[in-house]
């Protein structure tokens, strides 16, 4: 499903209306008309009280001016409570304002009274507050009157419906622009903005649907919307076997992962790369660890490597590790591996020499960081799977400013090193090098726990042996990883799963995926 920022939308909604010739009250009138029939769906006791409509100046209060329209219409009673001057509504949004005349709906202006005692009642029992004061146009923190008005609904406690966007949540990054409106759910027009699936505003959207208010869908073609929530359908099909395969058919993973208290990493990245099909998948391994791994490891092999400083790989067995690279399909390299000259001079050479797609996480990335030389150095396809941790080291931000800005942080590293980025968190974001973004939805919190990232690198790199593009082997491996652990969470319980669940949960998750798609393995 794609997705748009306000810039974007605005795009759309100028193209629609001059070039398409739809005059932009009718796109208001779908708009408003959408979000009553949604409203309508979900909220079945609408009967039960005024629905009362808090409306701004702009376009999302005259989109709430027509829900009021609709309403009327509907036999629905409900009362608008105007936060700006009547004077102040202009074009389309006046059109619906004056519209009002005709009904007998009451509209209470709070720019004179404020939010007294009896609005706050009048709130209160309300079957549901409709939250239209803004949306795409919120262009500053939310201050004064508007402020206490998001805090009037807060303190009301009753169910919220929120326009587009709920107020105060920055269309773009999700952002809490001084306060916001936390609705049950939001209708959002057009196409979904982006900043209802990034937290903090995913946190307030609630459930959402897309209202379609007569963008055409060409004019997404011509602008090259190039963002989307990622979804699995168009990728199920790597799940599928022929009957005349084999393991050389599904390609051969070489793991670079581990180090003395770090075996757990390397098991959990290898054995999760043969969980998502890769044929064969070799450890490369400090040969001191090797006899602990060949206890904990049954059916991935092992390459016994010169060991280093603390039992981590020796410099001394880089041309091995080349050697060994050349004969296989891709690389996992990070997990555990140690961050020491050794292991930094390593990764330095994979980079620039080894022609085969990796991916690189862990260690290996917090090596990266202190190579800012490399940028644009590698012979082959590369993903990188930063935490924000990680990411805030590879560009020299602090954590928090990775956080707040997380699309800008992972979009920026993949065009500027030319690497697939997959910044992980709640709502982990895949960016290309050519500017596409997908984020993804799968996955919950009791996932935040130790290995789990070591798993995901394993997947990603089953797949890309597997031959799928980078872009599309990061997508649809963080999309199982999230769905395999939301698959653990629902039978082992919410919290205290292991990362090793994670893994052994892949193969059920691909059987419910192949079922949802109604197909199976082997047809
Ligand atoms: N084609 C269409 O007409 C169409 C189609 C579909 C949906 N829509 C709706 O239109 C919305 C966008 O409309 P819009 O661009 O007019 O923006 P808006 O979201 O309605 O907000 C713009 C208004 O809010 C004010 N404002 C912004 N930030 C503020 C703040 N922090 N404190 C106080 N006031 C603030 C602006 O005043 P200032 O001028 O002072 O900044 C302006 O009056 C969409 O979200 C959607 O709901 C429109």
């Amino acid at each position: 499903m794609r997705i748009a920022t306000a810039e974007l939308i605005r795009e759309l909604d100028r193209r629609t209306i001059e070039e398409v010739g739809i005059p932009g009250a009718v796109l208001m009138e779908n708009a408003g008309r959408g979000a009553t029939r949604v409203l309508r769906e979900q909220f079945q006791n609408l009967q039960e009280g005024p629905v009362v409509l808090v409306c701004g100046g702009g376009n999302n209060g005259g989109d709430g001016f027509v829900i009021a329209r609709c309403l009327h219409e509907a036999g629905i009673e409900s009362e608008v409570f105007l936060l700006a001057a009547p004077d102040r509504i202009r074009g389309d949004a006046r059109i619906y304002f004056d519209a009002l005349d005709g009904t007998d709906v009451p509209v209470r202006l709070l720019k004179d009274e404020g939010i007294s005692e009896d609005v706050l009642r009048r709130w209160q029992g309300a079957s549901c507050i409709v939250d239209a004061i803004f949306g795409t146009g919120l262009a500053r923190p939310v201050e004064g009157l508007y402020r206490k008005a998001i805090e009037a609904i807060e303190a009301a406690r009753r169910p919220v419906f929120a326009v587009d966007l709920p107020s105060g949540i920055c269309a773009d990054t999700g952002k809490v622009l001084g306060t916001a409106v936390r609705a049950e759910c939001t209708a959002t027009f057009g196409l979904p903005k982006r900043g209802l699936y990034l937290y903090p505003g995913a946190g307030h959207a609630g459930r959402i649907t897309c209202v379609d208010i007569g963008i055409p869908e060409r004019l997404l073609d011509e602008l090259g919307v190039r963002e989307e929530i990622f979804e699995p359908a168009s990728l199920v099909h790597w799940l599928r076997r022929e009957p005349d395969t084999h393991k050389g058919t599904y390609g051969h993973l070489f793991v670079l992962s581990g180090s003395l208290g770090k075996t757990g990493a390397a098991c959990l990245c290898s054995e999760s790369a043969l969980r998502c099909g890769a044929g064969l998948v070799t450890l490369g391994i400090p040969k001191t660890l090797n006899p602990v791994m060949e206890q904990k490891l049954t059916e991935v092999m092992t390459l016994p490597l010169p060991a280093g400083k603390d039992e981590t790989l020796s410099s001394g067995g880089l041309e091995e590790i080349k050697e060994f690279a050349s004969s296989v399909k891709g690389l996992a390299v990070g997990p555990g591996m140690g961050v020491n000259e050794e292991t930094g001079h390593i990764v330095r050479a994979l980079w620039v020499d080894v022609d085969r797609p990796m991916v690189w996480d862990a260690d290996a990335l917090t090596l990266l960081a202190g190579n800012p030389d490399l940028r644009g150095k590698q012979s082959a396809e590369i993903i990188v799977t930063p935490h924000p941790g990680e990411m805030g080291r590879l560009i020299d931000k602090p954590v928090t400013w990775v956080q707040e800005n997380r699309v800008e942080a992972a979009r920026s590293f993949a065009e500027q090193w030319g690497v697939v980025t997959v910044l992980k968190g709640a709502r982990t974001l895949i960016a290309a090098p050519d500017g596409r973004l997908r984020i993804n939805l799968t996955g919950n919190p009791g996932m935040a726990a130790g290995g789990m990232g070591d798993v995901l690198t394993g997947m990603i790199g089953a797949f890309l042996v597997q031959g799928m593009e980078a872009y599309d082997a990061a997508s649809f491996a963080v999309w199982l990883h999230g769905a395999a652990g939301d698959l653990t969470a629902r039978t082992l319980g919410p919290v205290g799963f292991l990362a090793s669940e994670v893994m052994q949960s892949l193969p059920r998750q691909f059987r419910e995926l192949l079922e949802e798609q109604e197909c199976s393995p082997s047809d």
